[in-house]
């Protein structure tokens, strides 16, 4: 991993503390008014290329109804944001020895009336997801309009998510968490932290 730059507004200390106690946490404010606009531009104009979340290998599901994007360099913008995830993981690999080696990531747009059901991202430990952040980039979102992440955390506990604009919910991957159904238009960004590689 190369290296990168960590947001100085992030609460690495509490962050670390959420994960340890909760196997959860909140980033809110993660970044300036000038980047999430750009963000929000890169997703918006590239719309037309998310394809059904729910077809995999021309198998298709009904526990997820989003729309997804994976991103790759030509994705500048939502590349800085992957950067600054990979130093987070430089910090939980330190703190915890994660051992985590990659992010993965893809944009995802939830409609009015779609949702993911419950799921783990990481059952069993099936897969090399460590970490799982999600990135709010909608520019408005109201208390009514539903697509809130409820989550069980580490303890047992639910926690109902808003997804509100700016906001970064971390999480274990393994844990249970669903989307309820959005009312309005939802952008986000799933990435994963691996603790294998996804390089070929
Ligand atoms: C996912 C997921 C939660 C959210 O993409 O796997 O659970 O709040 N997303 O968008
Ligand atoms: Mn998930």
């Amino acid at each position: 991993m190369e290296a990168a730059y960590l947001p100085k507004s992030w609460p690495v200390d509490q962050i670390l503390d959420d994960l340890d106690q909760h196997g959860f946490t909140i980033i809110d404010d993660a970044y300036t008014p000038t980047y999430i606009h750009a963000l929000v531009e890169e997703c918006l104009s590239n719309l037309n290329q998310f394809r059904d979340a729910a077809i995999q290998n021309g198998v298709v599901s009904n526990i997820r109804s989003d729309h997804i994007l994976w991103i790759n360099e030509n994705l500048e913008y939502a590349q800085q944001h992957i950067q600054a995830l990979n130093a987070l993981a430089q910090e939980f690999n330190r703190a915890f020895y994660s051992g985590i080696q990659d992010v993965e990531a893809h944009f995802a747009c939830y409609n009015a009336g779609e949702y993911y059901a419950l799921h783990r991202d990481n059952p069993q430990g099936k897969n090399g997801r460590v970490i799982s952040a999600v990135y709010y980039l909608h520019e408005n979102w109201q208390a009514d309009w539903g697509g809130e992440l409820r989550l069980q955390d580490k303890n047992d506990k639910w926690h109902i998510v808003q997804p509100k604009p700016n906001r970064i919910a971390l999480f274990q991957s393994d844990l249970l968490h669903e989307v309820l159904k959005a009312k309005h238009q939802r952008l986000s960004i799933t990435a994963w932290l691996r603790n294998d590689s996804t390089l070929w």
